[in-house]
């Protein structure tokens, strides 16, 4: 018979013993990697290049023993060579388009979709989240996991899912007018134009229902976070994935702390690597993020390179470890007149003058053998007759004594930026 438990009541490997979860790990490690060199060519493959097999796992450190595998590994099983089930087993698909070159396909058995749910409902109950709230979902649906991620883990917590995906901004906010949604599930730069159209609307967002954004799949700094909470009056958390992982709910904050997302670790194992030598680094340094799936049947993924920066912390909120909120992808990383620069790093700048709304853009040029790099912002509404040479300079300053590059910056008027509907195009590099 199945025992129906509180859904609001933790799970109990959220309060289990840090030996627990490292106990549980190593048997569910053991059975992942056997499970992909058993079903997976390809992984069985890579293993036996590199002379290993997974009888040689016998602790948790031994993992670095075993080859890594990254995006152009999914990519040369395209589409469906890296799964470990066979189609019959399979109920759902999903791709992450990607800029360039072939799609990166992901699929799930019945058991996957469960876990996945699982997760999801646990980070929206670290959110704050409950099973007698509405979740207004923004997230896109279709081959990207955002949307039908968030919708299943917040029916399966028991909320009043109200599926709206992205697109369509104007009906969005009159929906959430009539329905008060408690939560609303969305990237945070679809998030402002919502709030924007609020305002349009002559609604005031404070006055909303709303109690809890769930915002993630892009990268968003603690600047944006207190402007989108001072502006909708809720608590905004941060929710990490990857569709090569899972999809949304790998990693989730807790509200009660808002310190970085904690990994649910009894379903996905991460190391942080140096990304130049695959050195494994500990806890506390920065790297590449790297998992290993624990528990997944149909695309089991071993030290997958995530390219996400970032570093691990120790568990607070929860036992298990967070990361550090994502700095930026490697892909994403501008290589400016010998400095590395990341696109969140402009945003905290930007942020930090009341006159400047969280909408930019940075495009980046050659000019002779110069890199020039120029930041379109927007004026806030409020800051209409705002002098904007002295913005200009204002900011100007904090990026070169921050962040350490020189910068072109174009005021422009509120409202003139193209907005986001799901995860923002911040950079255009034109050389
Ligand atoms: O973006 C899954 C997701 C959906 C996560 C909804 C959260 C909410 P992909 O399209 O495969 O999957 O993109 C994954 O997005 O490697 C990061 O670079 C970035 N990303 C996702 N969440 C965050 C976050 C989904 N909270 C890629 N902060 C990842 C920073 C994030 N970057």
């Amino acid at each position: 018979m199945n025992v129906k438990v509180d859904p609001n009541a933790l799970d109990p490997i959220e309060t289990a013993s840090i030996d627990e979860i490292r106990a549980l790990q190593l048997s569910r490690m053991k059975f992942s990697i056997k499970h992909a060199y058993n079903n997976v060519l390809a992984y069985r493959k890579l293993c036996d290049e590199k002379g290993v097999h997974p009888s040689d796992l016998k602790t948790l450190d031994d993992l670095k023993l075993f080859p890594f595998t990254t995006k152009q590994y999914l990519r040369d099983a395209y589409p469906f060579n890296s799964f470990a089930v066979p189609m019959s087993e399979v109920v759902r698909v999903h791709a992450s388009s990607g800029t360039t070159g072939q799609p990166t396909v992901v699929g799930y058995t019945q058991h996957d979709i469960n876990v996945w749910s699982d997760v999801v409902a646990r980070s929206i109950r670290a959110a704050g989240g409950r099973s007698t709230d509405k979740v207004h979902v923004s997230y896109g649906y279709g081959l990207f996991t955002g949307g039908l991620g968030a919708h299943y883990g917040a029916e399966r917590l028991g909320c009043a899912v109200i599926p709206m995906s992205g697109g369509q901004t104007e009906k969005q906010v009159q929906l959430m007018r009539d329905f008060d949604p408690d939560i609303i599930m969305v990237t945070p730069s679809y998030m402002l134009n919502l709030i924007d159209e609020m305002e349009r609307q002559g609604v005031d967002p404070q006055e909303m229902a709303l109690r809890i954004g769930i915002f993630g799949a892009e990268p968003w700094t603690d600047e944006m976070r207190n402007n989108i909470e001072n502006r909708l009056g809720i608590d905004a958390v941060d929710i990490y994935g990857l569709s090569e992982v899972m999809g949304p709910g790998v990693a989730m904050e807790c509200v009660d702390t808002k310190d970085g997302p904690t990994i649910w670790e009894d379903h996905f194992y991460p190391e942080i690597i140096d990304p130049n030598t695959g050195e494994v680094l500990p806890d506390g340094e920065y790297g590449e993020l790297v998992f290993t799936s624990l528990t997944k049947e149909a695309l089991p993924v071993i030290r997958y390179r995530t390219r996400d920066l970032t570093r691990l912390l120790p568990g607070t909120a929860r036992p298990m470890r967070r990361i550090d909120k994502i700095t930026g992808r490697s892909d994403d990383m501008l290589i400016i007149r010998g400095v590395n620069v990341f696109p969140t790093q402009i945003e905290e700048q930007i942020l930090k003058l009341p006159e400047l709304a969280p909408h930019y853009e940075i495009v980046v040029a050659k000019q002779g053998n110069l890199d020039i790099v120029n930041v379109r912002v927007e004026l806030t509404p409020e800051a209409l007759n705002a002098d904007h040479d002295i913005i200009t300079k204002e900011l100007q300053h904090h990026i070169k004594s921050v962040v350490g590059i020189s910068t072109k910056i174009d005021i422009a008027p509120a409202g003139t930026l193209t907005r986001s509907e799901g995860k923002a195009k911040r950079v255009t590099d034109l050389r």
